[in-house]
C-alpha cells in the first residue's frame, strides 16, 4: 500500500519517506557521516551552525535516532537552576540528595540566590553531574541544545563550562546555532579550542531540493514533469521546508482532483500551490506590512510613484518591498540590482528615484528591523547587499496577500 501525501511530505518534522542525504563540499562527505564522525570523537563537543530551516534538527534526528535525542533549547536553561538538574528533569531522572536539596531551597525562597547556587552546585558536582552523565552514557543518549543563542550570555558560558568538563567523560553533546547569531561562548571559547568539532551547514542547492519532490512523487506513484519540480525548487529558495510544503500542497490539490495534469508544465496549478503554501506563513504578512509602512512620517505624505501595474501607485518603501519580490527570486541582491528592479517597476523614466534615496530607504528599513522582535529579523543590509535571512519571508512576499 502506498503512503498518503501527508505522510510523504512533512514540512514540520522528520520526513521519513523524503529524507535527502546531502554531500558537503567542505567535508567531502555527507553531512550524516560528518556528524557521525564528530559524535564518535570522544572528548569533543560538536557545534552545528547553519541558516534557519536548513535541516539541522532533522540531521541530528537522522544520525542519532529520534528516541536517543535529548533536545533542549537555549531558553530551557535558567540562571537559577543547576545545569545538570535541568538535564535530569528533562530525562525524568530522579536524582539523589542534591536534587532534593535544591528543591528544599526553593521552598525556603532561597532558589536563585547565590547561596542556593553554591549549595546545589557543590553537592551536584559529586553526584548530580555523575548521575546524569552515567544515565546518558548507559542509554546512548545525546544532548542536543538547539537555538543556543536564546540562552543569556551568562548561561552560554555556564553551558560551555559544564560541557567542556563533561565531554572528557564521553558525554555526547551537540550545540546548534544560527549564523549571524552569537555563539562565541562555543566557537570562540579558548577553553574549548582543540575540543570542538564543527559542522557548517550550507544552503540547499536547487538539485538537492528537487530530490525531495522526485523521491516523494515516486513514492506516491505519481508521474510529475521536471518543469514543475524545477519551478518548485526555484520558489523554495534553498529551503527544504518550503519544498516539502510546496510538494505537500501540490500533492493535496491533485488528490482533491485526480484529473489535474502533472505531466506537463501546469502554471495554473503551480500558482495555486504557492498561494496555498503562503497561507502557512501568514505571520510574515505583519512583517511585510511593518516594513512597507516605513518609519513614522510625522503626518507628512511620501512621494507617490506610478507603477507599471495598471497605474497602481506606491511610495518608496512599498517599491523596495515589491522590488525584492519580483522575478527571479533570490536571497541576495546588490544595491545596483535593487535600483534596476525599482526602475523597471516605475512607469515614467523621469520619476525613477536616485540610488541614494534607495540606499537611505533600505537603511531605514534595517533600523526598523533592528529595533523589532526576532520574527522581524528577515534581512540584513551589509556591504551594499541585501541578504534575505528568512526564505519564508521572501516566499510570502511573492505569493502571499500583503
Ligand atoms: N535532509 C532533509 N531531507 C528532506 N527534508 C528535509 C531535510 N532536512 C530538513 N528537511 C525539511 O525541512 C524542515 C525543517 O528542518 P529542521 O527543523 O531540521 O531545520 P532547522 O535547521 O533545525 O530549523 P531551525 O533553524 O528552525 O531550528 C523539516 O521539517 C523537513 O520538512
Ligand atoms: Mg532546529
Amino acid at each position: 500500500m502506498r503512503p498518503k501525501v501527508n505522510e510523504v511530505f512533512i514540512p514540520g518534522a522528520f520526513p521519513k519517506y523524503t529524507y535527502v542525504s546531502r554531500e558537503s563540499e567542505e567535508y567531502e562527505e555527507t553531512y550524516e557521516s560528518r556528524l557521525r564522525y564528530c559524535l564518535n570523537t570522544a572528548g569533543f563537543l560538536t557545534s552545528i551552525v547553519g541558516p534557519s530551516k536548513t535541516g539541522k534538527t532533522v540531521l541530528c534526528e537522522k544520525v542519532i535516532g529520534l528516541p536517543k535525542v535529548v533536545s533542549l533549547t537555549g531558553n530551557d536553561f535558567k540562571d537559577a537552576e543547576d545545569f545538570w538538574i535541568t538535564l535530569a528533569k528533562k530525562v525524568r531522572l530522579p536524582l539523589g540528595t542534591a536534587f532534593v536539596h535544591q528543591e528544599s531551597l526553593e521552598g525556603e525562597g532561597l532558589a536563585g540566590t547565590k547561596e542556593a547556587r553554591t549549595a546545589s552546585r557543590s553537592e551536584s558536582y559529586g553526584s548530580n553531574k555523575d548521575e546524569v552523565i552515567n544515565f546518558f552514557k548507559n542509554n546512548d543518549l545525546v544532548l542536543v541544545i538547539d537555538d543556543f543563542h536564546y540562552a543569556t550570555e551568562n548561561m552560554q558560558y555556564e553551558i560551555a563550562y559544564q560541557l567542556k568538563d563533561a565531554i572528557r567523560y564521553s558525554f555526547k553533546a551537540i550545540v546548534i546555532s544560527l549564523p549571524h547569531r552569537s555563539d562565541d561562548a562555543i566557537r570562540k571559547n579558548g577553553d574549548l579550542s582543540g575540543r570542538l568539532n564543527l559542522v557548517n551547514i550550507e544552503p540547499w542547492t536547487p538539485d538537492e531540493l528537487k530530490e525531495i519532490a522526485i523521491t516523494g512523487f515516486e513514492e506516491l506513484g505519481v508521474t510529475i514533469n521536471d518543469s514543475l519540480v524545477t519551478s518548485m525548487a526555484q520558489e523554495s529558495l534553498s529551503s527544504p521546508q518550503l519544498m516539502q510544503s510546496n510538494c505537500l500542497n501540490l500533492g493535496l490539490l491533485r488528490e482533491d482532483d485526480p484529473n489535474i495534469d502533472l505531466e506537463t508544465l501546469n502554471v495554473e496549478i503551480l500558482n495555486k500551490t504557492y498561494k496555498r503554501t503562503s497561507l502557512n506563513h501568514l505571520t510574515y504578512q505583519e512583517v511585510a506590512r511593518k516594513i512597507k509602512a516605513g518609519p513614522y512620517t510625522r503626518g507628512k505624505t511620501r512621494k507617490s510613484y506610478t507603477t507599471i501595474h495598471n497605474g497602481i501607485t506606491a511610495d518608496i518603501y512599498e517599491l523596495v518591498v515589491k522590488a525584492i519580490a519580483v522575478d527571479p527570486p533570490t536571497v541576495r541582491l546588490s544595491t545596483d540590482e535593487m535600483k534596476q528592479r525599482i526602475d523597471s517597476l516605475i512607469e515614467k523614466a523621469e520619476d525613477k528615484p536616485e540610488r541614494k534615496k534607495i540606499v537611505n530607504t533600505i537603511q531605514q528599513i534595517q533600523n526598523i528591523i533592528n529595533t523589532s522582535e526576532q520574527m522581524y529579523q528577515v534581512f540584513e543590509y551589509k556591504d551594499e547587499q541585501i541578504y534575505i535571512l528568512e526564505p519564508l519571508f521572501l516566499f510570502y512576499l511573492r505569493w502571499g496577500k500583503l
